[in-house]
């Protein structure tokens, strides 16, 4: 038992380490940054997503827009969580007095402003290989938003994820730009900031990514409702998979969701929903969308057939 706290403290102090003080840097509020923000933190990087309360009572939960980036999303054993984070408020309201790097900090290293290490479930991780510019553009718009009153209760994570939490925050070397459009490494660029890996490839009981079964579905979450859904396999396998569908096809899936009238359709009784957040991504170019399935149709098909709504 002494041994292990020994080692617990060693981590804490290696994780202390980690990360260093923000950078001092005024991000530019021009024209081209607030447009790109918005682009990334509405449609792609999954932000709004997250940091805000999505209704349920409609298809693939859109959110709320009285919640507009206020946070108040809450993630619990119910979901399958170790403990319980309510998405914070990530408007002027909450952010208001946070520098710029102290932002940039948080998002692509994962330390708050007081230094707390955030758990993953905020996708730091992906936004570590966030170009430069694109984080700059995230942080610009988050500055234009409504500023929403609303404060959360304080995140509760179980033993012992309070302790490991602390090793996980680091800083990684990000590009300047991002790929060239066109390349599969664009395709993974886009696809890395969306997140799509992050429920599409199953993990083993710590956390970690089970690469052999990369973008092959995952088990099923639970929805606020108490029903079951499965991420789909998404590897180019041609019958558990989409080997068979075309680019046209993805893409129309996807947009089928981007109007007024398509982003906020009422559930009727009975209906399965989705946690997919297919009206959140509808609103990505086509272009990214179909880089993402020119990226997935290049890795490795796997078989593995996912039923979507198991029985419950
Ligand atoms: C999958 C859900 C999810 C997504 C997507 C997400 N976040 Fe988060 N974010 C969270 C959660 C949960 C926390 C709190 C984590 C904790 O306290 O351990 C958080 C914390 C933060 C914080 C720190 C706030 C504080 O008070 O410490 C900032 C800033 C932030 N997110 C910004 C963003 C931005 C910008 C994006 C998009 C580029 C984003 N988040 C995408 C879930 C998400
Ligand atoms: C929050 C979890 C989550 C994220 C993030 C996510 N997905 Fe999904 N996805 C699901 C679930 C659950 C399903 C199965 C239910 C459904 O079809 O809506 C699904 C289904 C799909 C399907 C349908 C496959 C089929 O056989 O019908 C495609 C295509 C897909 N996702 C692509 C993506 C892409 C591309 C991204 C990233 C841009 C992504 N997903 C991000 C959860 C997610």
């Amino acid at each position: 038992m002494r041994l292990s706290l020994v080692m617990i403290s060693t981590i804490i102090l290696v994780a202390c380490i980690k990360v260093g003080p923000p950078q001092t840097v005024m991000v530019e509020r021009s024209e081209h940054n607030l447009k790109r923000g918005e682009y990334l933190v509405e449609s792609v990087a999954g932000c709004m997503d997250c940091h805000s309360v999505r209704d349920w009572s409609y298809y693939s939960a859109p959110i709320d827009p009285k919640t507009h980036g206020a946070g108040g999303d809450v993630f619990d054993e119910k979901v399958g969580m170790p403990g319980s984070i309510t998405s914070p408020n990530i408007t002027p309201f909450a952010l208001g007095d946070w520098t710029d790097g102290e932002i940039i900090r948080a998002v692509t290293a994962g330390l708050s402003r007081d230094g707390t290490p955030l758990f993953p479930l905020m996708p730091y991780e992906n936004y570590a290989h966030m170009s430069t510019e694109d984080v700059y553009a995230v942080v610009a718009y988050l500055r234009t938003l409504e500023p929403i009153e609303a404060t959360h209760p304080e995140r509760r994570l179980n033993f012992p994820l309070n302790v490991i939490v602390r090793t996980i925050p680091a800083e990684k070397e990000a590009p300047a730009k991002a790929p060239t459009l066109g390349t599969l490494e664009y395709g993974k660029y886009v696809m890395t900031i969306a997140g799509c890996h992050d429920c599409h490839t199953p993990r083993t009981k710590t956390g970690k990514f089970i690469m052999e079964s990369y973008m092959a579905g995952s088990p099923p979450f639970k929805l606020p409702d108490g029903s079951s859904v499965a991420p789909a396999n998404i590897t180019p396998h041609e019958n558990t998979g989409i080997g068979n569908w075309t680019k046209g096809q993805f893409v129309a899936r996807f947009k089928a969701f981007d109007s007024d009238s398509t982003k906020y359709i009422p559930l009727v009784e009975g209906q399965a929903n989705t946690f997919m957040p297919w009206t959140y991504y509808a609103g990505m170019t086509e272009e990214d969308l179909g880089s993402i399935f020119d990226y997935l149709q290049s890795i490795p098909a796997i078989e593995n057939m996912v039923v979507k709504y198991p029985e419950q």
